[in-house]
């Protein structure tokens, strides 16, 4: 078959997103440039790869099969890339890091100041949860996770590098406010939290955390946004499990109030994470450095609430 690598790239974009459009932006070419390259892909298969029912874009079986070889050869060629990248040094590049939602106040942060010392370097900063996080490492789609502890035996290594404390909130004209403390954990177990998606670290985290102490978490709204939960505990929809790096402008403004409960905070780590079988480039490799670096973590903490703002509810070390 005679075929040429940028046919295979171009068909592995438009595979991906299911549409000649969407791989076109991505690429930075024109849709009849894109689509004239895979029906030359097509020419030289002797097979349609893709096929078209109504608007919608679908791949055909020999489509799958050179999909999956294009995903292969497209990952070569990026560690191919990364390889001769790190022997030019630090001097350009692009880097991809991933946070989870929860991780972006301070991660913006961090990067914001990484970024004022390479200049000339690019930057993607993608937000999401931790199952996304997950599937973007598996498809080498991000260079470098900031995100709860991943899972064992997901080919990652992870490096634990700031505490991740979990506290209730609650409106301050919330019946638990002004509880003595600590509240039992079962008397704020008869309370409505409301919950982050499933696929949310927060979530997994609290949920485990009230199931290993026997009680049911009683969840009403669900909602994929930390400002959400902070909005709707903030008018009344129940309480809500954040961690204490959301909460420093909330705390100030006096909107929501950390509560007192046994047990809480849940003292959970963000992680910086990469593939195991992935050599870094060397901005990645510089990144890691700096954010484990005495000034990346005051950096980290500095987004923290201050002391007089918690009350009683300052985390202990
Ligand atoms: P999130 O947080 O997925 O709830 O935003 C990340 C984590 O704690 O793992």
């Amino acid at each position: 078959m005679h075929l040429t690598l940028r046919q295979l790239t171009l068909f592995e974009a438009v595979a991906r997103h299911l549409s000649y459009t969407r791989a076109a932006e991505e690429l930075h070419l024109s849709q009849p440039a894109v689509s004239m390259q895979v029906r030359q892909l097509e020419d030289a298969a002797g097979l349609p790869l893709l096929e078209r029912m109504g608007k919608q874009l679908f791949l055909t079986d020999a489509g799958k099969e050179m999909y999956a070889h294009a995903r292969r050869i497209a990952r070569e060629l990026e560690t191919l890339d990364e390889a001769m990248a790190s022997l030019k040094g630090v001097r350009r590049g692009h880097l991809r890091l991933s946070v989870a939602t929860t991780a972006k106040s301070f991660a913006t942060r961090i990067l914001a100041a990484f970024s004022r010392r390479y200049e000339g370097i690019t930057y993607s900063l993608d937000v999401t949860n931790r199952k996304m996080l997950l599937e973007q490492l598996a498809h080498n789609e991000a260079d470098l996770a900031i995100m709860g502890q991943p899972p064992e035996g997901a080919g990652l290594v992870s490096q634990p590098f700031m505490e991740n404390p979990l506290v209730v909130i609650a409106a301050p004209d919330h019946p638990l406010v002004g509880e003595a403390a600590p509240i039992p954990l079962e008397r704020v177990a008869e309370e409505v939290f409301v919950v982050r998606e499933r696929d949310s670290g927060t979530r997994m985290a609290m949920e485990r955390f009230f199931a290993e102490h026997g009680l049911q978490l009683k969840t009403g709204i669900e909602t994929t946004s930390n400002t959400t939960i902070k909005h709707a505990v903030e008018a009344g929809l129940g309480l809500g499990v954040v961690s204490l790096h959301t909460l420093r402008l909330e705390l100030m403004a006096g909107t929501v109030e950390v509560l007192e409960v046994e047990g809480f905070p849940i003292i959970r780590h963000w992680h910086l994470v990469q593939r195991a079988d992935k050599r870094l480039p060397p901005i990645a490799q510089a990144f890691a450095s700096f954010l484990t670096s005495p000034e990346g973590l005051e950096l980290g903490h500095s987004h923290l609430p201050r002391e007089e703002d918690l009350g009683g509810a300052a985390p202990s070390d």
